[in-house]
């Protein structure tokens, strides 16, 4: 079974905070989201490999450790995907990016595909998918399925808030699929929109409602 990573440093849950308030204009949401965004990165590349390296300091010969090859991929789900992009490859500039775009029909809530653009090699790569809302969970899903299509065989899902029922399906589905979240919230609404959670995230970043 996936495991379940909640992120919930005091820095985290601060900038969590203000985004969530309505009174928050887009400038700020995006900016918030990107800072969360590379402190949650942190934790999502905690574990990725180390190649030893021979170098010289100015005193003396020495070993030292870095990331191993290009070996990285992030992936958003558009377009709110696209907020958490900036500052994990602040983090990981080498990382290759590919996009998914999906949006949710409004009536039905399913997701709906109409771009995908991987990296060639990212069956190689260790993927990150981004995407700050885990409603339904049917839109990360669909993204993980299409990947695994393409061959990855090592994905991350990073979130900012997903709802239980949302995990739920992603643990069920993807069993293999660890998940970061910065909060759990409590439920879903009958537009499947996360309580209390923070409204509609692409709207948000866009400034688009
Ligand atoms: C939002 C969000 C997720 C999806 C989550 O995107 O960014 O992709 O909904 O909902 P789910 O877990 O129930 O699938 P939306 O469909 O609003 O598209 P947008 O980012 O283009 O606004
Ligand atoms: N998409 C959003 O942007 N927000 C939600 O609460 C649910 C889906």
């Amino acid at each position: 079974m996936s495991q379940l990573h909640i992120i919930n440093h005091p820095m985290i849950q601060h900038k969590l905070t203000i985004m969530r308030d309505k009174e928050t204009g887009s400038k700020d949401f995006r900016e918030l989201l990107k800072e969360i965004s590379l402190l949650m990165g942190y934790e999502v590349t905690r574990d990725i490999p180390l190649e030893e390296v021979d170098i010289e300091t100015p005193i003396c010969p020495t070993k030292g450790r870095i990331v191993s090859g290009r070996k990285l991929a992030i992936v958003p789900i558009l377009r709110a995907g696209m907020g958490m992009v900036e500052g994990l490859h602040e983090l990981v500039p080498v990382a290759k990016v590919g996009h998914i775009g999906l949006y949710r029909n409004e009536e039905t809530h399913e997701p709906v595909v109409y771009y995908c653009k991987l990296p060639e090699d990212i069956q190689e790569r260790m993927v990150i998918v981004t995407d700050p809302m885990l409603a339904t969970g049917g839109s990360a899903c669909d993204a993980l399925t299409m990947l695994k299509k393409a061959g990855c065989s090592n994905i991350r899902l990073m979130c900012l808030v997903g709802a239980p029922e949302g995990i739920e399906k992603v643990r069920m589905s993807h069993p293999d699929v660890d998940i970061y979240l910065a909060a759990v919230d409590d439920h879903l609404n009958e537009n499947a929109y996360i309580v209390p959670g923070l409204g509609d995230a692409g709207d948000r970043i866009f400034g688009t409602k």
